[in-house]
C-alpha cells in the first residue's frame, strides 16, 4: 500500500469548503491506502501562538468533525502534530538545507505574509522566524511518515514542492534516505462563498459549518447572494452566478434540474428557491450533526482514537528518525536510538 499524508490546521470547526474541497476526496482515499492524517497544531501556533487554548479546543472540535464527517480511525492514522518529536527534530535538521531567500520566494509564504499586511498593518519586521520557517516543518511532516502522495490543494504546491527540494538536497548530501512526495490535487480545491467570493473562508464568514444549526443555516442562507438582476419574483434569472443554484448543486439536490430551468425561466423566487435549499442543506447535515453529537459526549472515545493514531504515527516516524540519523552520522549510540 502506499503511503499517503495530509495534514490540516486546527484553528476551529470545518465548514463546507472543507468538505467538498478536500475531505469528499479523503473519503474516497481511505482504506486505499496507509493513510496519516496530521491535526497540525504546531503548524496552527505559528499563526496563534498568543492563543493556545483556540488551537487546544479546536484539535477536539477538528477531531470531533473529521470523524463526524466519516474519516474511518480504522482506515487512517489520525495523529496530533506536536506529541512527535520527531518532526520537530527533522525541522531543525532540514533548517541547514534551506536559504531565507527561497523561503521568502515561496509563493505560499509570500501570500500569507502579504495578506498579514493588508489585515494588520505591521511590516516584515514583525514576520516570525517560525511563521517564515512553516514550510520546514511542513517538510518534516511529509517526510517523517514517508509519505508518497500529499492530497491538497492548490495553494499548497508550492510548499510540497519545497519538500521535495529539501528531500533532494538530503539526499544528495547525505545519500539517499528520503522519498520525494508527490501532490494529489483534490478535484475541487475551492469552494465559494455564500457571497459569492472565490474561497469560503472560516474568517470571511461566508461559508456554513457542518455544525451550524437550523437557524444560522437559515441565516446564512437567506443573505447569500443571487443573480443582481433578477429583481421581482418571476424575472427570469441567471443561475449559473446565483451562490443558491451552485450550493443546490454542491449538495447534489436530487432537483437540480427542476431548480434550474425554473429559475431560467422566472417561475421560481429566490425566496423559495432559498427555502429550498435550507430544507435540503439540513438534511445534509443530519447524519453528521447526529456523529458530531455522539463525540462530542463521549470524548473519552475521541482520546483514544487520537491516542491509537498518533501511535501508529510515532513507530512510522521513528523508523525514518533512525534512518536519518544513520545518513548524518548522528546515530552515535546506535543500539539504544
Ligand atoms: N499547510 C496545510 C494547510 O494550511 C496544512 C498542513 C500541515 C499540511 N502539514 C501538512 C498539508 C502536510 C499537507 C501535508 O492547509
Amino acid at each position: 500500500m502506499r503511503t499517503i499524508l495530509t495534514g490540516i490546521r486546527p484553528t476551529g470547526h470545518l465548514h463546507l469548503g472543507h468538505y467538498f474541497g478536500a475531505g469528499q476526496n479523503w473519503l474516497k482515499l481511505q482504506g486505499n491506502y496507509d493513510f496519516y492524517l496530521e491535526i497540525a497544531d504546531i503548524q496552527a501556533l505559528t499563526d496563534n501562538f498568543d492563543n493556545p487554548a483556540k488551537v487546544r479546543q479546536s484539535v477536539r472540535d477538528l477531531a470531533v468533525d473529521l470523524l463526524a464527517m466519516g474519516i474511518d480511525p480504522k482506515k487512517v492514522h489520525i495523529f496530533i502534530q506536536s506529541r512527535i518529536p520527531e518532526i520537530a527534530e527533522l525541522t531543525v535538521i532540514y533548517s541547514n538545507l534551506v536559504t531565507m531567500a527561497r523561503l521568502y520566494r515561496n509563493p505560499t509564504v509570500k501570500n500569507e505574509i502579504a495578506q498579514k499586511k493588508a489585515l494588520f498593518g505591521h511590516d516584515g519586521e514583525s514576520v516570525t522566524y517560525g511563521f517564515v520557517g512553516y514550510p520546514v516543518s511542513q517538510a518534516a511532516d511529509i517526510t517523517a511518515f514517508a509519505g508518497e502522495l500529499i492530497p491538497v490543494g492548490d495553494d499548497q504546491l508550492p510548499l510540497i514542492e519545497q519538500c521535495r527540494e529539501i528531500v533532494r538536497k538530503f539526499n544528495n548530501i547525505y545519500g539517499k534516505t528520503l522519498l520525494e512526495p508527490e501532490p494529489l490535487l483534490s478535484p475541487t480545491p475551492r469552494i465559494k462563498g455564500l457571497d459569492g467570493s472565490e474561497k469560503m473562508g472560516k474568517s470571511l464568514g461566508n461559508g456554513i459549518f457542518l455544525c451550524d444549526d437550523e437557524a444560522t443555516v437559515k441565516k446564512k442562507i437567506m443573505g447569500a447572494l443571487t443573480d443582481p438582476d433578477k429583481i421581482k419574483k418571476d424575472d427570469p434569472a441567471n443561475p449559473e452566478i446565483c451562490m443558491v443554484y451552485y450550493y443546490h448543486k454542491l449538495i447534489a439536490n436530487e432537483n437540480l434540474k427542476t431548480v434550474c430551468t425554473e429559475c431560467k425561466k422566472g417561475l421560481r423566487g429566490c425566496v423559495d428557491c432559498k427555502k429550498e435549499l435550507i430544507v435540503k442543506m439540513m438534511e445534509f447535515l443530519k447524519p453528521i450533526q447526529e456523529k458530531q453529537k455522539y463525540y462530542n459526549e463521549h470524548p473519552e472515545e475521541v482520546d483514544q482514537i487520537l491516542l491509537a493514531g498518533t501511535e501508529n504515527a510515532l513507530k512510522k516516524a521513528k523508523e525514518t528518525m533512525k534512518k536519518v540519523r544513520h545518513s548524518i552520522q548522528i546515530d552515535y549510540f546506535e543500539e539504544n536510538d
